[in-house]
């Protein structure tokens, strides 16, 4: 079924994000028949473009990232831009002309999806705009989506959301976290929740450790001023790590509506144990890569990219052990690291459960190996499951074996991206794949502490060379526990 037809106006329509995803997942959409031939896009940004370079520049987004697209004209005629000062009332009054304009045209009741895909500074000051200035009341419905950062921390997002909120209800804000949109992630739900075996296990009678690593090899790229402010503590643990952990460790919701799944993660959340600033060096680690080699290439360090400090204190890699105090997860850590720079570009989850009693049964003189569930959630997506079984006709020489699923083997390249899942969520109405205020007031409460704690002592940086796994203090930190990272890339 398709949905409702719409304008979608997007702010920051000349920026990277826009194009590298937006657009190709409009066409996406199309071309699966999500949206009908009667839609409109609005491109809005302070340069002075043209219709013609707007559109121009919307075609070759199509051609870079789309393999299969036809004729683009008549897509391309859909697409309008709005040459836009962010302060200026009078800029929002020519939008409103515009958007009633394109209603007519496309015989649409007025429903608008309004997308922030822009520096997140003027995000309050939009929102206010577009409702002093009429945009948001028309018969049709009137939808904020906005991306990230959703502020550096909790009094910053605090007050961004008492701005949006100034303009629109929380049912009318949908809070991007692309990893949502990841066709694993929404699996753990159904994985956890669609099968007799796994939820009985799923505790901390069985399960020993759950281990969640996001590793990346590229570095920072272009975006050093951007990073400079975050750091991975901010870029990944508060909203991706967090939200994939929230799924992970939440009880089942009794239905699949967003409030039930929000207010199941909103427990989870809630009951991970905050950290005391001394002891944030117990539970965390941080790291900065220096120099080394990514794919056989000498790469430089992170104090030697652009617009980054030569004495920069900003971490690109985070280790950590989570806690959840509750009954179902009280003894059980959840380890995540995350890192960039790393060998391999990778996001996985590994649970482990709890040895057997006793070993029965020999594995070439080692222990019978745990059993492991994997769920990969990029490159590869599915799961693998980790058992022992027994050698043939090899006596009592039991080994470890895998099933794998591979969920992209069968679905493959039509598997939407994140990106066009959620603006199909969002034309529907859909929350459930977007964050609510209270994950994310949680997760920077959470956050905060770690970054306070980190900010008051310099670090000894850089502490781990490009192309490899972070810092040997990231291993201390589950070996102390009696664990160890599962290895998660080849070359690990
Ligand atoms: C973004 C971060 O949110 O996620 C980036 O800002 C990071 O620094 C990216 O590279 C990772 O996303 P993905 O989908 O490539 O794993």
């Amino acid at each position: 079924e398709q949905n409702p037809k719409a304008v979608i106006v997007i702010f920051g329509a000349t920026g990277d994000l826009a194009k590298r995803k937006l657009y190709p997942s409009i066409y996406r959409l199309l071309q699966n028949n999500r949206i009908g031939k009667d839609f409109a896009v609005v491109g809005v940004g302070r340069r002075p473009w043209s219709n013609e370079e707007f559109r121009k520049n919307v075609n070759t987004s199509i051609e870079n990232n789309v393999p299969e697209h036809e004729e683009m004209d008549e897509f391309l005629s859909h697409f309008h831009y709005h040459p836009f000062d962010v302060t200026n009332p009078g800029s929002y009054k020519e939008l409103k002309g515009l958007l009633e304009e394109l209603d007519h045209t496309y015989e649409i009741p007025g429903n608008r999806m309004f997308y922030m895909a822009m520096a997140p500074e003027f995000f309050g000051t939009i929102a206010i705009n577009l409702k002093n200035e009429g945009l948001t009341s028309t018969e049709g419905w009137s939808r904020l989506v906005i991306e990230k950062p959703f502020g550096t921390d909790l009094p910053s997002a605090q007050k961004l959301n008492d701005e949006i909120r100034a303009a629109f209800s929380e049912d009318q804000i949908f809070r991007i976290d692309h990893y949502l949109g990841k066709a694993m992630v929404q699996n753990i739900e159904v994985i956890r929740f669609a099968n007799a075996i796994f939820e009985p296990l799923w505790n901390n009678r069985y399960i020993a450790n759950i281990q969640i690593t996001s590793s990346e090899w590229l570095g920072v790229e272009d975006r050093g001023r951007y990073y400079e402010s975050s750091g991975a503590l901010k870029d990944m643990v508060q909203n991706h790590i967090l939200q994939v952990v929230a799924l992970l460790a939440m009880e089942p919701p009794i239905k699949l509506t967003d409030e039930e799944i929000r207010s199941e993660k909103v427990k989870v959340l809630r009951a991970l144990r905050p950290l005391k600033e001394n002891e944030v060096s117990d539970y965390f680690v941080r790291g900065q890569y220096g120099k080394g080699s990514i794919r056989n290439e000498d790469v430089p360090g992170y104090r030697e990219e652009s617009n980054v400090d030569p004495n920069s204190n900003t971490e690109t890699f985070v280790a950590g052990k989570l806690t959840i105090d509750n009954f179902r997860w009280a003894g059980t850590p959840i380890y995540i690291r995350t890192g960039k720079r790393m060998p391999a570009k990778s996001t996985k989850i590994v649970v482990q459960f709890k040895d057997i009693p006793m070993n029965l049964y020999y594995n070439n003189g080692h222990n019978m190996h745990p059993n492991l569930l994997v769920i990969n959630i990029q490159p590869d997506e599915g799961i693998t499951l980790h058992l022992n079984a027994k050698k043939t006709g090899d006596g009592s020489y039991a080994r470890p074996i895998k099933l794998d699923y591979c969920n992209n083997c069968i679905d493959g390249i039509n598997t939407p991206e994140a990106y066009e899942k959620l603006i199909d969520d969002c034309l529907r109405g859909d929350a459930t794949n977007f964050t609510h205020w209270d994950e994310v007031a949680l997760t920077w409460s959470y956050v905060d502490t770690i970054a306070k704690a980190w900010s008051s002592v310099a670090a000894e940086f850089p502490n781990y060379a490009s192309g490899t796994m972070g810092p040997d203090a990231s291993d201390d930190l589950l070996a102390k526990d009696g664990y160890h990272w599962w290895p998660v890339t080849d070359t690990e």
